[in-house]
């Protein structure tokens, strides 16, 4: 395993990833300002499906962050030629010249992310044959990829596992499939829209993933000339078509970021303007953000998110697929959580273990227990696995500062606000990690008042 980390850092480092820390006094709430743009998990699919194209793609609203460095990096190896545009945030894809890639070249740049798996249905449709690297050993296999792969081969693709990946061919071509997913897993439901787009035949996808990034992603392929139709109870249907222009798009805002500055906001006891948030895709965020006693000010440019100067009270939250609790949503607002009177649950139903985070915020005097049963609600797909899936924070409990590691972006970030809630000196290290979804956050975390160097 270390050897593989080991090369998932050096791709990182290899696309801007550092391993920087940052020193924070904390104690001061958050006050002002700042901007969020295009969604990363819209934007990063965006990028991929300007290969489905005949002619350039324009896509604006595109934040400076490494997870987009990546797939740039991913798409030039590709042979598409990548330029900024006039506008900050502007970027021109141009797939007119696609070729098949060296092995050696997708996985230096693809480090530890998962979006080369969405390059299948495109390549295949483009060169006839795919390449999806091994990216971490015990990453890659048919456990967290199965969805895609099932998929692919519903429309006919064949796939070979190598030592070194899977090579994925269509010998008879890719035709129109009925597919069900097993789960509503978004990157499986971006999977069967890439390919589907251009496979020939009509594609009928049942149990599919409705987020917003979505639904962006399906107003870009019909732009670019698809056919599809989101029906009733999770269903699309995608009518194949023989050829694809390019689009010009302005990306949906990042509400995962949007709702991680709410966060911030709420557990430092400050105010923060969220530029570019928009309510209609934060609904159900603005719901839990208000029962645990946040306000918030819809503008026609924003969301000012700010506490209310008095005790913070608890929530029983349940993550689920959209129009449900986004799972990316719970990690920075449980810092919160631990500000507010009484005992909180968050029953965690889309990822078997994503409370990991939780361990640093208990070495802060928080009092977060973590629970294999379903808490809180109905049961889900987790309760009979021995996954500590359920968490109760009881609150409130002053936070102190403390020496802390980034294990994953989410969890980083509300790493962050922890150490920018507790009082005193706090070392938060690994923060590259951050950098994959949230840009310029130091820039942001200036411009609203926070104490803190980054080394
Ligand atoms: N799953 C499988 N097999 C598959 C695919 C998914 O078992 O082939 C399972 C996963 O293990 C998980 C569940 O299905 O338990 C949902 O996974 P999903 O496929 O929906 O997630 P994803 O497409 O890999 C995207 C976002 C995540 C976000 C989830 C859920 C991107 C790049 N990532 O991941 O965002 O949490 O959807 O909304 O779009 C983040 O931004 O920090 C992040 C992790």
């Amino acid at each position: 395993m270390n050897s593989l980390v080991t090369d998932a850092q050096k791709a990182g480092e290899r696309v801007g990833l550092t391993f920087d820390r940052i020193t924070i006094e904390g104690g001061v709430p958050l006050r002002g300002r700042i901007e969020v743009r295009g969604a990363k998990n819209l934007v990063t699919k965006a990028m991929v499906a300007s290969l489905l194209g005949e002619t350039s793609s324009l896509l604006r609203g595109v934040p400076d962050i490494s997870d987009v460095r990546v797939v740039r990096g991913l798409l030039e190896v590709h042979g598409v030629k990548v330029t900024e545009g006039t506008e900050p945030g502007d970027l021109i894809l141009d797939p007119s010249n696609v070729v098949t890639a060296h092995m050696a070249d997708i996985d230096a740049h693809a480090g530890s992310s998962r979006i080369p798996i969405l390059f299948c249905g495109p390549l295949l449709h483009q060169l006839g044959e795919a390449f999806i690297p091994d990216l971490g050993g015990c990453r890659i296999g048919d456990r967290p990829i199965d969805f895609h792969l099932d998929a692919l081969r519903q429309f006919g693709a064949v796939v070979d596992k190598l030592p070194s990946g899977i090579r994925i061919t269509a010998p008879n071509g890719l035709h129109g499939a009925n597919i069900e997913l097993p789960y509503p897993s978004v990157g499986a439901t971006e999977q069967v829209l890439l390919t589907a787009t251009r496979a020939e035949g009509i594609t009928e996808l049942r149990n599919a993933a409705i987020e917003p990034e979505i639904m962006d992603l399906i107003a870009i392929l019909q732009k670019m000339g698809a056919i599809i139709s989101v029906e009733p109870n999770r269903v699309i249907l995608i009518e194949g078509v023989e050829k694809l222009e390019g689009y010009t798009h302005r990306a949906i805002f990042d509400r995962n970021e949007a709702a991680s500055w709410a966060s911030a906001a709420l557990a430092t006891g400050g105010d923060v303007f969220v530029g570019g948030a928009k309510q209609e895709h934060m609904m159900t965020f603005l719901n839990i953000f208000r029962k645990v006693g946040g306000k918030f000010d819809i503008y026609e440019d924003g969301i000012r998110f700010y506490h209310p100067g008095c005790a913070l009270k608890p929530v029983v939250i349940e993550t689920d697929v959209h129009p449900g609790f986004m799972t990316d949503w719970q990690q920075p607002l449980v810092v919160a959580l631990t500000q507010a009177t009484g005992l909180s649950i968050v029953h965690e139903t889309v990822y078997e273990n994503r409370f990991g985070f939780t361990d640093a915020l208990v070495g802060m005097g928080a009092n977060i227990q973590v629970y294999k049963e379903c808490l809180g609600g109905r049961p889900c797909r987790f309760g009979q696995r021995n996954f500590l899936h359920s968490a109760v924070i009881s609150g409130p409990t002053p936070l102190e500062a403390a020496e802390i590691e980034v294990p994953d972006l989410r969890g980083g970030f509300s790493h962050l606000i922890a150490a920018l809630a507790a009082k005193g000196t706090s070392t938060v290290r690994g923060i590259g990690l951050i950098d994959r979804g949230y840009e310029h956050f130091t820039d942001k975390l200036t411009a609203l008042g926070a104490e803190f160097s980054r080394d």
